[in-house]
């Protein structure tokens, strides 16, 4: 045996699921100085009193495990306008990923069946196989996307799913399944945990929040995120919403202190500012009205629906079009790796000021 064989076995080998899984990878590098249409966050950052909470920051927050009741306790009175809750039916994560992950950590086991929809957010699909769950896709229906309900509902009965993942609105289609709907599921199919991704809940307004009693309905789990709407992206902050056993049991696989203070004391301040995020998400809607009217009026394909993004088929192709813009200073994403939409971009829809230098570069580039 040579020397360098030697040295690669020299190593204990991953388990096989880990071997055999693709990294779930993103291309977030050099996005800094551009106009980033393609990872739908917050397009204009938080509010200022976020960056003036951060900068007043004690040396004894720094030094200190983070604390979280505060936080705890602030998102029950200020994050929803009318739900009152209960601080044990709140799980806080490291972004909306980390509660994702630790879902299937708590839930996922080997040979389990994992349903989602197809096509839809990434990253459930290496948390499924790294557990070594058997992943079930269901497609959304024709040119229009529409929630595959009929179809989602027999393969709930044929597998006997452990985890549904159901992201409402969709990433990347923007499909919306009504709270009312899903709560019938959940009510009916109680064997499986009916994951809620509500990350771009804001941007459409039929949170599953507004009529859920998680006594009632224990086997619904809610996530969502300041990522989307607060402009906290890079801080890393997300929520996992449930039953007080469920979320009990879910913060069982986390690490103590998996959330920063510099997260903690972000988010208290961009809760106290809640007009700021709400005139966002305002302002992303007007300009999601503005840039579907413009598209409205050509003969290019395109699909607007609930999120903060909508799609679109380029005339001249999407990896070009995604090239020549970032070029020219504006990110997009092309949705070659997702079936059924291969040829489309995705673009966030930030404010109309954006939304006007999208348009005249689009313009120039594929008309
Ligand atoms: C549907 C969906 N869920 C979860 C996430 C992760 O969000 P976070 O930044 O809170 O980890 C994203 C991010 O793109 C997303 O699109």
């Amino acid at each position: 045996m040579s020397n360098s064989e030697n040295i690669n076995n020299s190593f204990p080998q991953p388990r096989k699921e880990i071997i055999k899984m693709n990294s779930y990878s993103a291309p977030l590098e050099n996005r800094r100085e551009l106009l980033r249409l393609d990872f739908n966050e917050n397009t204009i950052g938080p509010s200022p009193k976020v960056l003036e909470a951060m900068q007043k920051i004690k040396l004894n927050h720094i030094s200190i495990y983070p604390e979280y009741a505060f936080l705890k306790n602030n998102l029950c009175l200020k994050y929803f306008d009318n739900k009152v809750m209960d601080i044990n039916e709140i799980g806080i994560f490291n972004g909306a990923d980390a509660a994702i992950n630790a879902i299937f950590n708590t839930f996922g086991e080997r040979g389990d069946t994992f349903l989602t929809t197809n096509p839809t957010f990434g990253y459930y699909f290496p948390c499924a196989e790294m557990r070594g769950m058997k992943i079930i896709k269901c497609s959304y229906l024709g040119d229009s996307f529409s929630f595959p309900l009929k179809e989602f509902e027999e393969k709930i009965i044929t597998f006997n799913p452990k985890l549904i993942f159901i992201c409402n609105p969709n990433n990347p289609t923007g499909t919306v399944l009504k709270a009312e709907e899903i709560m019938r599921l959940a009510n009916y199919y109680k064997n499986s945990l009916f994951v809620i991704d509500e990350l771009y809940e804001k941007f459409y307004g039929d949170s599953i929040m507004k009529i859920i009693d998680f006594e009632k309905t224990k086997n619904i789990v809610v996530i969502q995120s300041l990522s989307k709407t607060a402009g906290l992206a890079g801080l890393r902050i997300g929520f996992a919403f449930g039953n007080k056993k469920i979320i009990n049991f879910i913060n069982k696989v986390n690490g103590p202190y998996d959330i920063n203070s510099f997260a903690v004391i972000a988010t208290i301040a961009a809760l106290d500012d809640k007009k700021y995020i709400d005139d966002y998400i305002s302002k992303v809607k007007k300009a999601r009205f503005w840039i579907k009217s413009k598209f409205d009026t050509l003969n290019v394909r395109s699909h607007f629906s609930g999120g903060n993004y909508f799609l679109l088929w380029p005339k001249k192709g999407s990896t070009y079009l995604e090239e020549k813009m970032r070029s020219k200073g504006i990110l997009i994403r092309a949705m070659s790796n997702k079936k059924n939409i291969e040829k489309s971009v995705r673009i966030s829809i930030g404010t109309k000021e954006q939304m006007i230098l999208f348009w005249n570069l689009y313009k120039k580039i594929d008309l």
